[in-house]
């Protein structure tokens, strides 16, 4: 679809319903994108969605940002940036996700633009992702964005299929 870009900005701290709304449409939505599964999730208590908006609307660990169309109670995308717990020098990209009706508009490319530039301002050397092997749209986003594939494969979880480990520079 093609139509003006949903906005990108980094969740607040009282978003709780909306993160899990958006995260469980994704897991519903396309179950091999994720390492995690719709009946795992949707069966988290509220503190967990509490917990995750609130420790990554602030600070320097981790953040979210969503992607917002229409309707400023509602996100149409995701993505979950956080840096490595033993090595402050890596990052991580968790959740990424565009809700079909958004697609084709740029907000994929406007959420990774948000989650490089707060990792690298966080010092960050390197952002790691993995993607499900033969998730082609989610492949050439990483592609186009400078990810190149570091050759390391590791099983999805909860299915039969296995990701691929991307990484990227990140530049000061
Ligand atoms: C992968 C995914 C996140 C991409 O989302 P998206 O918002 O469509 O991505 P973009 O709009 O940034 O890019 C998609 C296409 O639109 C094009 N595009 C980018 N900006 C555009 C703009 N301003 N206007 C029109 N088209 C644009 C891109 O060139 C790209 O073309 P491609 O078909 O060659 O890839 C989305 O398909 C998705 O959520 N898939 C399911 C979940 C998933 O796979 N997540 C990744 C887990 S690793």
């Amino acid at each position: 679809m093609s139509g003006s870009a949903p906005r990108v900005r980094r969740i607040r701290a009282d978003e709780a319903p909306a993160l899990r709304a958006v995260r469980l449409r994704a897991l519903s939505d396309t179950p091999l994108a994720f390492g995690s599964t719709h009946a795992r999730e949707a069966a988290y208590p509220a503190e967990h969605w509490h917990e995750w908006a609130r420790d990554s609307a602030a600070g320097n660990g981790q953040a979210t940002f969503l992607a917002i169309g229409d309707d400023p109670d509602e996100a149409v995308g995701l993505a979950f940036a956080k840096i490595d717990d033993d090595d402050p020098e890596r990052a991580h990209l968790y959740s990424m996700w565009v809700a079909p009706e958004a697609r084709g508009t740029g907000a994929a490319t406007a959420l990774l633009r948000a989650v490089v530039d707060w990792t690298t301002a966080q010092g960050a050397g390197v952002l790691r992702t993995q993607v499900t092997t033969g998730n082609e749209p989610a492949a050439r986003l990483y592609a186009r964005a400078g990810f190149r594939d570091t050759g390391r494969r590791e099983p999805l979880g909860h299915s039969d299929a296995e990701t691929a480990l991307l990484e990227r520079a990140l530049a000061p």
